[in-house]
Order: C-alpha cells, then sequence, then structure tokens
C-alpha cells in the first residue's frame, strides 16, 4: 500500500516568514486529524524557518531546490548541507520551471538528485511534457527520456526513496487540468519504466504524484485513480482551505 503524499509548492510565494506562519497557523487545525497522508509544505527559502511551527504536527517542510554542493564559491545557491541542519526533510527537484527557465538539465537534475539521497533529503523528482509534445504524440517519449536521464545510476533501493511527480508543463498554472484518465496513463506509463528498468515490486512502490492545476473541485477524481498517489499543488496551496480540501480528498 502506498500512502498518498501532498505537496504544497509555494513557489515564489509567501516567502515572508509572517505571511507563511500565518498560512500554516490556520492549516494546522484543519488538518491535524488527517491519518495515512504525507503533508509537505514547500516553502521559499526565506520562510524554511516556520519548521520549527510544524514540529510535533503532521506536517512536513521541504525545500524547492538545492545545489549539489555543500559549500564553496557558488553564490546564490543552497547547501543540501544546511538544509539538512535546519530540518528541512523533503527536497523539490527538476521541477518544470527549474527546467524551463533556469535551464537546468537531466543531468544536473541527476546530480543533485544523488547527493541529495546521499544526505538523506527526501527527493521529490518532477517530469512532464510540453503541450505540443502531447499534441504530437510525444508525451511517453519524453517522460521515458527524462525518466533515463534524471534516474541514470539511481539504484533499485534510492528509487524506492524518491517521490516522482508527474507535472505536464501546460497544466501548471493555467486551470488546465489533465483529466484523471490522462494522468493515470502516464503514471502507469512511469510505473511501466519502473518496472523495466527494476522490478515490479519496486515499480508498485514508488509514489507518483500528479501535478497541475489541482484544485479542491478535482482532487478526489484524480486521487482516485489507481496509479495517482497525491498532488503537488501549487496555487491551491496558498489557501488554508483548499489546501486542507485538497489534502483531505487524498485520504483513502
Ligand atoms: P499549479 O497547481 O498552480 O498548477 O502548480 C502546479 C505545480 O507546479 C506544483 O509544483
Amino acid at each position: 500500500m502506498r500512502i498518498p503524499i501532498i505537496g504544497g509548492n509555494w513557489k515564489m510565494h509567501r516567502g515572508i516568514p509572517k505571511d507563511a506562519k500565518e498560512m500554516l497557523e490556520a492549516l494546522i487545525p484543519l488538518v491535524k486529524d488527517v491519518r495515512n497522508v504525507d503533508i509537505v509544505i514547500v516553502p521559499p527559502f526565506t520562510a524554511l524557518s516556520i519548521i520549527d511551527i510544524v514540529e510535533g504536527t503532521n506536517i512536513k517542510i521541504g525545500a524547492q531546490n538545492m545545489y549539489f554542493e555543500e559549500k564553496g564559491a557558488f553564490t546564490g545557491e543552497i547547501s543540501p548541507l544546511f538544509l539538512k541542519e535546519i530540518g528541512c526533510e523533503y527536497v523539490v527537484l527538476g521541477h518544470s520551471e527549474r527546467r524551463d527557465i533556469f535551464k537546468e538539465n537531466d543531468e544536473l537534475i541527476n546530480k543533485k538528485l544523488k547527493k541529495a539521497l546521499s544526505m538523506e533529503l527526501k527527493p521529490i523528482v518532477c517530469i512532464g511534457e510540453h503541450l505540443e509534445d502531447r499534441e504530437q504524440g510525444k508525451t511517453k517519449e519524453i517522460i521515458k527520456g527524462q525518466f533515463e536521464g534524471t534516474f541514470n545510476g539511481i539504484s533499485k533501493e534510492e528509487i524506492t526513496k524518491i517521490v516522482i511527480a508527474y507535472e505536464p508543463i501546460w497544466a501548471i498554472g493555467t486551470g488546465k487540468t489533465a483529466t484523471p484518465e490522462q494522468a493515470d496513463e502516464v503514471h502507469q506509463y512511469i510505473r511501466e519504466l519502473l518496472g523495466n528498468n527494476y522490478d515490479k515490486q519496486t515499480a508498485e512502490s514508488v509514489r507518483i504524484q500528479y501535478g497541475g492545476s489541482v484544485k479542491p473541485n478535482n482532487a478526489s477524481e484524480l486521487f482516485q485513480k489507481e496509479n495517482i498517489d497525491g498532488g503537488l499543488v501549487g496555487g491551491a496551496s496558498l489557501d488554508a482551505n483548499s489546501f486542507a480540501d485538497i489534502i483531505k480528498a487524498a485520504q483513502k
């Protein structure tokens, strides 16, 4: 049985500690009785101090990115060691905004992934196709390429520690969600890739989240699909009530 995981990726919002704290103080009581769902808030680096507020609750904290070195002359980068030391548990890697806007490629994401695993940070690794890929019938080809590049050299033991987030880029921030069938088809394909590259048992144990315009009104339909193990939520994670409703929709 895979435990669903719901991530709230705040992107470049609520980075002022006071704003982040306000949101969390509203969220904590709304979800305190939720069981069997992993809840992760992924704020900007400047608001990671909310780690102190979630202590003792069922909410964990993740970072939106990291570098693959622990220290040195890397102006503007964030060390996985710093994240680990302040109590950050998860790290999102390879988000499509990092890939598209900041030109991160599979090779770089792979280096970050290996470093995160060696530091015992839990990686949430994003993959997904552009609209033109889908329109040209290339979704599986793109997913396979990202899968092989990003997970190059990752062992069977390591892959089970990774959460994969399937985020079709055309569905991010557009209000255009993939239908549950469209999403499940790709999730099933990712599981097939896991089966081919590792084995069936491994494929069954890795969690695959869906991301892209997940809202309270479409969450439960998506999460009911066999291969969808929760969601990575952008816009709707900024509001405590919407995010709590999405979290509750993941409870089986
Ligand atoms: P939206 O939920 O705003 O579409 O964002 C999805 C996303 O990119 C989460 O990482």
